[in-house]
C-alpha cells in the first residue's frame, strides 16, 4: 500500500459538516475526500425544512437550547446546546454571506417557519423546501474556490490508522482498486448517518454508518448509538430511499388524517401534528399497524400554492401520480437521522488523539434522545466550523504507523438482508425479542464479515437498543414503555469485536 504524508488536516466527507470544517481549517491546509462528486450523496444537500435559528424579534438563543433540550428528553448537554444556540444566527449569517439565498420578507428580514417541538418560528428556509441544495451549492462554490482546500473525489474511507502513540494519524483510502494511506496532523471525519442501514430511509442510501464504524474499529468512544430518529413523514410510494414530506408542510397546518379521513394526532397530543417527531412518528406507525394508513392533507392549509411553496414535495408527489393540491398524500415514517453517534466535545475532539468528528457521524451533545427539528444543518456548520479550527491547530510529529484496521464489504444481498431486520426490529418501536432476533442475525454476518461497517453500525444500534430498558425520545421499548427516572448517556468502546461499556 502506498504511504502518503500530508501536512495538514484531512477531512472525510463532503455534506455541511465537512466543508465546513475544511473552510475553517483555513489557511492550514486541507484533503477533502469524497467518495462521490460534491453536493450528491449526502443528507445535507436533501434537507428540506431549513436551518434554526433565533433570528426573530420574539426569541433569544435561551429559547432555543431550552426548546432543544426539551425534545432531547434529559440527554442533551446543556453548555452544548448553550453553545449550538448562541453560534446559530451568526451561522446562519455566515451561510448567507457565501450566496446561500435564503427566503426574505419585504424587509430583508428571514422568513422563519415554525416546526415541531419549536417554541418560535425560527426555521430559515430557501425556496419553500430547497434549504439543503440551496445552502450546499453556496458553500460547494466557496469551498472549490478556496485555495487551502485540495478536494479529492470519488474516495472511499476504508478505516483510520494509529501510530506507535495510539494517535489518529492518518487514513486507509480506497478508488476503484488502488487502495493508499494517508497520514496527515489531524483527521476529520464528517461521514454522515446510518439511513441506508434501514429499508427506509429519507437519506441517501449510501450512508451506512462507514465513520462510526472505522472509528469504533479503532477503539474510538461511541455516544447514544441506539437514538434513531424517525421522520414521521416520509412518501409511501415503495421508493428506496423515500421522498422525504417537510415537517414545515405541518407547520403551515397540514394535517394527519387516517384511510377514514380522521384526525388522529388532536386527540393524542396537544400540540396535534406539530408534537415532537417520535411521537408522531409512533402515531403514524400505530396508524399503519392497524390497517387504517396514514396520510398527510394539505388541501384546506397550502391547496393550490402547493408547487411554488413546496416545490420538492409536489415534485415527488407528480412523480407518483399523485397531487397534493387536491387529495392526502400517504405517508410513513422512515429512518432520518442518528442522534448516537463519535463522541466528541465541543471542538469536535473525540476520544482519540488526533481524530475528530462532526455532524450526523458525532454525538456532540446537542440532540440527547430526540433532535429538534432542523437543528441538524445548524449543529454541522457550527461544530463542522469548531472542529476545523481545533483541527487546524493541531501539529502533529509523524511517528511510525502501528495499526491500519480495515473495513471490509458487506455483499449486497446481505446488506438488504439486515437493512429490513433493522427496520423491523430497531425502528420506531422496539422490544427485546424483536432486538435479540436482529442481534442473532449480526452476530451470524460478524462470523462471515466480522469488520464490516454495517455489521458494526448495526451491532452497536441494536445491543445499545436493547440494553436501555427504557423508553425515551425516539428510542421506544414496548416492553419498556417508560422514562426510567435517572437519564444517562450511553458509552461504548469496541474491543476484540464486543462492546463494552464505559462510565457516563
Ligand atoms: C423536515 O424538513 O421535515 C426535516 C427537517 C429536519 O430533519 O430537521
Amino acid at each position: 500500500m502506498d504511504v502518503t504524508d500530508f501536512d495538514g488536516v484531512l477531512v472525510i466527507g463532503g455534506g455541511l459538516a465537512g466543508l465546513s470544517a475544511a473552510l475553517a481549517a483555513a489557511p492550514r491546509r486541507v484533503r477533502l475526500i469524497t467518495p462521490a462528486p460534491l453536493g450528491e450523496a449526502c443528507s445535507s444537500a436533501w434537507a428540506q425544512g431549513g436551518i434554526a435559528a433565533a433570528l426573530a424579534e420574539d426569541d433569544a438563543p435561551a429559547l432555543h437550547a431550552a426548546d432543544t433540550m426539551a425534545a432531547g428528553a434529559g440527554l442533551v448537554e446543556p453548555d452544548r446546546a448553550a453553545l449550538l444556540a448562541e453560534e446559530g444566527p451568526s451561522a446562519v449569517l455566515r451561510l448567507a454571506g457565501l450566496g446561500a439565498p435564503f427566503d426574505r420578507d419585504a424587509g430583508g428580514g428571514f422568513v422563519l417557519s415554525r416546526e415541531a417541538a419549536h417554541g418560535r418560528a425560527r426555521v430559515a428556509r430557501v425556496g419553500g423546501d430547497q434549504a439543503g441544495q440551496a445552502i450546499m451549492e453556496a458553500v460547494i462554490r466557496r469551498v472549490r474556490a478556496s485555495a487551502h482546500i485540495e478536494i479529492l473525489e470519488g474516495w472511499t474511507l476504508k478505516g483510520l490508522v494509529q501510530d506507535s502513540g495510539g494517535a489518529v494519524c492518518g487514513a486507509r483510502l480506497e478508488r476503484a482498486a488502488a487502495e493508499i494511506v494517508l497520514r496527515a496532523s489531524a483527521v476529520i471525519l464528517a461521514t454522515g448517518g446510518v439511513g441506508g442501514l434501514y429499508a427506509e430511509t429519507t437519506t441517501p442510501a449510501a450512508l451506512i454508518g462507514e465513520g462510526l464504524a472505522a472509528a469504533a474499529l479503532v477503539g474510538a468512544v461511541i455516544a447514544d448509538p441506539e437514538f434513531v430518529q424517525f421522520h414521521p413523514t416520509a412518501l409511501d410510494i415503495g421508493r428506496d430511499p423515500a421522498p422525504l414530506v417537510t415537517e414545515a408542510l405541518r407547520g403551515e397546518g397540514a394535517w394527519l388524517v387516517n384511510g377514514s379521513g380522521a384526525r388522529f394526532m388532536t386527540g393524542l397530543h396537544p400540540d396535534g401534528e406539530l408534537a415532537p417527531r417520535d411521537v408522531v412518528a409512533r402515531a403514524i406507525h400505530a396508524e399503519r399497524m392497524a390497517g387504517r394508513g396514514a396520510y398527510l392533507d394539505a388541501r384546506a392549509s397550502v391547496g393550490a400554492h402547493f408547487p411554488q411553496a413546496f416545490p420538492t414535495v409536489y415534485a415527488a408527489c407528480r412523480s407518483a401520480g399523485l397531487d397534493p393540491c387536491g387529495e392526502p398524500i400517504p405517508v410513513a415514517p422512515a429512518c432520518h437521522y442518528h442522534m448516537g453517534g463519535i463522541l466528541t466535545d465541543a471542538e469536535g475532539a473525540t476520544s482519540l488523539t488526533g481524530l475528530y468528528a462532526a455532524g450526523e457521524c458525532a454525538s456532540s451533545g446537542v440532540h440527547g434522545a430526540n433532535r429538534l427539528a432542523s437543528n441538524s444543518l445548524l449543529e454541522a456548520a457550527v461544530f463542522g466550523a469548531r472542529a476545523g479550527r481545533a483541527a487546524s491547530r493541531r501539529v502533529a510529529v509523524l511517528k511510525p504507523l502501528m495499526r491500519t484496521p480495515g473495513l471490509s464489504r458487506l455483499p449486497h444481498p446481505d446488506l438488504q438482508a439486515l437493512r429490513r431486520s433493522m427496520t423491523r426490529e430497531a425502528g420506531v418501536v422496539r422490544d427485546a425479542a424483536g432486538l435479540n432476533r436482529l442481534l442473532s442475525q449480526v452476530d451470524a454476518l460478524a462470523g462471515r464479515f466480522p469488520d464490516a461497517g454495517p455489521v458494526i453500525a448495526a451491532r452497536l444500534i441494536a445491543e445499545c437498543a436493547l440494553d436501555r430498558r427504557e423508553s425515551r425520545g425516539a428510542h421506544f421499548r414496548l416492553d419498556y414503555p417508560s422514562l426510567a427516572v435517572e437519564a444517562r448517556r450511553t458509552l461504548v468502546r469496541l474491543e476484540a469485536g464486543a462492546l463494552s461499556r464505559k462510565a457516563a
